[in-house]
């Protein structure tokens, strides 16, 4: 199935109701991968399994929100992350992330992760590209910890952890709550 993209641009439209699912083990070799991963990203599933999840890498993604993210599954915590990605043909796509661990049945330690892509709403990339920017140029120029020293006081101005700040930019407008919002007000 041919996947809309804006060819200036080379974006790539994500369906809003499908969602790219990928399994990985410990290192982050993928081990399983949906049909719409292949539809994405243009990597048939033999490309894509015992691959590294690197294999999608965008080179305008910070090292540091990676490094965040696997410090945070190595912790044993969850956690929802935006990601620019590169398809095999160049393109690219946003989308939010939730990355999880998995767990063992019977030993319950940790044996992977399971990782469920959709599309990033639109505020959320407007809000994290210049963001993710300027965390490439610090990176470039002066490291990863001068990056990670930038993020943590770019959530720090405005008091924020992590989870709240990706909460507070991936959250969607609902025109009907703030409709109802509204006329309880009126009514009141
Ligand atoms: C379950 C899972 C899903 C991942 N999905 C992506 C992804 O969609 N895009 C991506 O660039 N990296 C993803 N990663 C992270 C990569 O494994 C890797 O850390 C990252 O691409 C940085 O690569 P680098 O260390 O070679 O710079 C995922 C990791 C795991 C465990």
């Amino acid at each position: 199935m041919a996947l809309q993209t804006n060819n200036t641009s080379g974006n790539i439209e994500l369906d809003r109701v499908k969602c790219i699912l990928s399994t990985t083990d410990l290192k982050g070799n993928i081990k399983y991968s949906n049909r719409y991963f292949s539809e994405v990203s243009g990597y048939s599933k033999d490309e894509l399994h015992g691959s590294p999840h690197n294999i999608i890498r965008h080179p305008d993604m910070p090292k540091v929100i990676f490094k965040l993210m696997w410090d945070r599954l190595k912790n044993n915590e969850n956690v929802i992350m935006i990601v620019k990605n590169r398809a095999k043909d160049g393109n690219y796509y946003w989308v939010k992330t939730f990355f999880e661990i998995k767990y063992h049945p019977k030993t319950k330690e940790p044996n992977g992760y399971l990782a469920i892509l959709h599309a990033a709403p639109k505020k959320a990339i407007r809000e994290i590209e210049p963001l993710y920017k300027r965390l490439r140029n610090i990176e470039s120029r002066y490291g990863i910890h001068a990056s990670q020293d930038y993020l943590i006081r770019y959530l720090m101005k405005d008091d924020k952890t992590y989870d709240e700040y990706i909460h507070e930019i991936t959250q969607e407008k609902n025109l009907v709550i703030d409709f109802l919002k509204i006329m309880k007000e009126l009514a009141s």
